[in-house]
């Protein structure tokens, strides 16, 4: 992050107006403007700063072109309102006339509760891609850091901090992040729903009033808004202008659009806090949760190019290659059995798999999910020598160990509850209603974490285990920590007890898992290596809720996983070819008792692992693209490699279509100057087509053409069976001598992989 020095002296008051910049602040970067105008009120005293602009780079702008700026920008008075327009200050005001939601919200004991926050200060970074505001109001007691940074991604990152400089204690009830998105932002877009069926988009138009999205489950839920975006109407993949915003917090919170009469339209964002959950002593700081916020002129694709690049740039982002893993959930459930598991081992390093995850079930009494939540001691019933054997026999096989855990959580059954009953995040003398017969531990007590660090640590020490998949299957209800609103409280406690556990042993990795996708947010994502994605390995599911958790995260950060051939969660059948295919663009893995698979079906599998093993270079550092396929029914999306030389493509039929052919395949994200060789690859089987004669370039195994030609007239597409995907994979043939038969060709060969041939 841009490091940010505070300017000599900087006790306030203290005015700079940035003369040089004409009374504005103009960050630029990555083809991004922000355009602050530091705005005086009526009487001549400085106001809040205001937001001119966010979005398309304005280019440099001289003090002539924002002397006429500030000209261009009176807006007319209408009759009827205000003498004055009302300004839309960083953290709108109540006092200046805003009438939306304001950015500060709170009293103290009644008083104090419309601030008029006045600039006292700004900083730019030495680089100048940051800016800090100050602001305060005196008489009210507040003072307020805002701190705007544009990263080489061109995201936007917003971080808030208000002091109580009162002498009584000050009652928070919201500090806001809200940026204007232009008039033509006409459309919303943001994201719902439920176990297994996460992130489902939904769209509207952006009409007056506001559209407010709360979480109050006390976790990132299924049905967080995850991005609130708005945009040109109609806006798609690959066209049209969007504004993204995403609140970095797993605890509740509260992201809105809102539009009034007056023009202004607004995203919004904010830690959802309950009554009294922050009081301020004084000189006490409460620091918001960033917020992110991305600009696209290319539509969700370039929204996810700057996530995913801002992502990539993070220090901690995991850059060693992404091991194919093998979870034991789906293949053994709570049955935990050495000889089952060592031969499941096995079987995994036959296939390449690169690390072992043993799920829950081997604690305490733990033989279903009844039990045993907050005993982290090895089962000496079902592990009587302790998890050495199987811990020993995977690493000895090269494979990582991995383990799930659920720190957070207490059963009321179990030796920890009975020890420690008081220790439930819940009001003195009842218990919230449970929820898979789990109960919540209050993280924020010191004994709790410290309990917690302890246990997990020394599971750390006991066994090489680089790996936690770290649960939390049930929402916060009536979360108490010392007698008021706790679950901010919590959600700092537990961040704080990742951090020192990663800080205690370098190179764990964490998945941040939560009723499967659950708590995904880049919160918990600044100190976890990937995320579970979804509780479905359903592939046709999977095809859906990958795509959109995706706009937000790079695919090394989404853990994809081959299910069984009968899905877990929903009963249907798919084949290996569609469930390679899905799981293929993420960090892939296995979830499938593959001991009871057939031979066929392992060989397929372990040409998949191989296939990922080779692609993921290109998977996990590439461009995500997506495009705007006529056919509603299918999908062309894919990764295109930095230097563009490489790519791979999925071709998805996710229902039929409409049409007798399907519209031909157009590629995005080449480079339209050179010319690519494309080749089927399906390292578990062909797909099923629907056709009697495949179309001429599939026939022949292949095709090499201009990019240019690629992205406009395109191949011809074949007709897929519904819940099957086509596999292409991209090479640049420029400078290339012509292809000679390829030893990776294993199109050629699926009839050796067991696949059912061709129909
Ligand atoms: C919920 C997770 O999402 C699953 O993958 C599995 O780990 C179970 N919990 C275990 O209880």
């Amino acid at each position: 992050m841009t490091s940010i020095a505070e300017p000599a002296g900087s006790g306030h008051p203290h005015v700079d107006d940035g003369t040089d910049e004409g009374g504005f602040v103009h960050l630029r970067r990555a083809g991004v403007s922000v355009l602050f105008a530091l705005r005086r009120d009526p009487d001549g005293d400085p106001g809040q700063p205001e937001i001119v602009h966010w979005g398309t780079d304005l280019g440099d702008l001289d003090s002539t072109d924002l002397t006429a700026l500030a000209a261009a920008r009176a807006a007319a008075v209408p009759r009827g309102v205000a003498d004055e327009p009302v300004p839309h200050g960083l953290l709108p005001e109540r006092a200046r006339g805003y009438r939306g939601r304001p950015g500060v919200a709170g009293h103290r004991d009644g008083a104090d509760f419309a601030p008029l926050l006045r600039r006292v200060g700004h900083h730019r970074s030495a680089d100048g891609a940051a800016v800090v505001f100050r602001l305060a109001d005196e008489a009210a007691g507040l003072a307020v850091e805002s701190r705007w940074e544009l990263d080489a991604a061109g995201i936007l990152r917003i971080g808030q901090q208000l002091r109580n400089t009162g002498a009584e204690p000050y009652l928070l009830a919201e500090l806001a992040v809200v940026l204007p998105v232009p008039a033509d932002a006409g459309e919303l877009l943001d994201f719902t729903g439920r176990w297994s069926r996460e992130r489902m988009p939904q769209r509207r138009p952006f009409g007056l009033g506001a559209w407010t999205r709360e979480n109050r489950r006390g976790r990132t839920a299924a049905d967080s808004a995850y991005l609130t975006m708005a945009g040109t109407p109609g806006f798609g993949n690959r066209h049209g202008r969007v504004w993204a915003l995403h609140l970095a917090w797993s605890g509740d919170q509260v992201t809105w659009a809102e539009a009034q009469p007056d023009g202004t339209q607004i995203l919004g964002a904010a830690e959802l806090l309950a009554p009294g959950e922050i009081s301020l002593a004084p000189d006490e700081t409460y620091r918001s949760p960033d917020v992110l916020a991305g600009y696209s002129d290319t539509g969700l694709d370039g929204v996810s190019e700057r996530f995913h690049r801002h992502l990539r740039m993070r220090p901690g982002h995991p850059v060693s290659p992404r091991p194919a893993t093998l979870n034991t959930w789906e293949a053994v459930y709570f049955d935990h059995d050495l000889a089952r598991l060592t031969e499941l081992a096995d079987r995994a390093a036959e296939l390449g798999i690169e690390r072992l995850v043993l799920d829950d079930g081997w604690f305490g009494g733990r033989r279903s999910d009844a039990s045993s939540l907050g005993d982290w001691v090895v089962s000496g019933q079902v592990w009587p020598a302790g998890l050495g054997p199987l811990v020993e026999h995977v690493t000895g096989l090269g494979m990582q160990f991995g383990l799930w855990v659920e720190p957070e959580m207490i059963n009321p059954d179990s030796d920890l509850f009975r020890a420690h009953p008081d220790w439930v995040l819940a009001p003195a003398g009842r218990l919230p209603p449970p929820a898979r017969h789990q109960q919540v531990l209050d993280v924020a007590r010191p004994e709790v974490a410290a309990l917690l660090f302890d246990r997990l640590d020394g599971l750390v020490k006991e066994y090489p285990i680089s790996y936690f998949k770290w649960d939390h299957n049930r929402d916060l209800v009536d979360a108490t920590h010392a007698g008021r609103a706790g679950v901010h409280a919590q959600t700092v406690a537990v961040y704080a007890l990742l951090d020192r556990l990663r800080a205690a042993n370098p190179g764990l990795e964490i998945e941040s898992c939560a009723s499967g996708g659950a708590r995904i947010d880049l919160g918990i994502l600044q100190r976890t290596d990937r995320v579970w994605v979804s509780d479905t390995n359903d592939a046709r599911e999977r095809q859906d809720i990958q795509r959109w958790t995706g706009l937000l995260l790079p695919p090394e950060l989404m853990g994809t996983h081959v299910g069984p051939p009968r899905s877990h969660t929903t009963s249907r059948t798919q084949s290996l070819s569609f469930r390679v295919a899905t799981a293929l663009f993420g960090h892939f893995g296995v979830e499938w008792d593959i001991s009871a698979a057939s031979e066929p079906e392992r060989a397929a599998l372990g040409a998949a692992v191989a296939a990922y093993r080779r692609l993921r270079p290109l998977l996990h550092t590439g461009t995500a693209v997506h495009a705007d396929y006529p056919d509603p029914g299918a999908t062309l999306s894919g990764v295109v490699a930095l230097d563009r030389g490489w790519a791979l493509f999925s071709y998805a039929r996710l229902a039929t279509g409409p049409g007798e052919t399907p519209p031909p395949l157009t590629f995005p994200g080449l480079d339209p100057k050179r010319h690519y060789r494309i080749r089927p690859l399906a390292p578990a089987g062909e797909p099923e087509f629907g056709h009697r004669r495949p179309p001429g370039w599939l026939a022949d195994g292949g095709v090499i053409l201009a990019g240019r030609v690629l992205a406009t007239i395109g191949l011809a597409a074949p007709v897929l069976d519904p819940e099957q995907a086509l596999l292409l994979e991209f090479r640049c043939t420029d400078g290339v001598p012509p292809a000679g038969p390829d030893p990776e060709d294993n199109w050629a060969d699926s009839a050796a992989t067991g696949a059912p041939p061709r129909p």
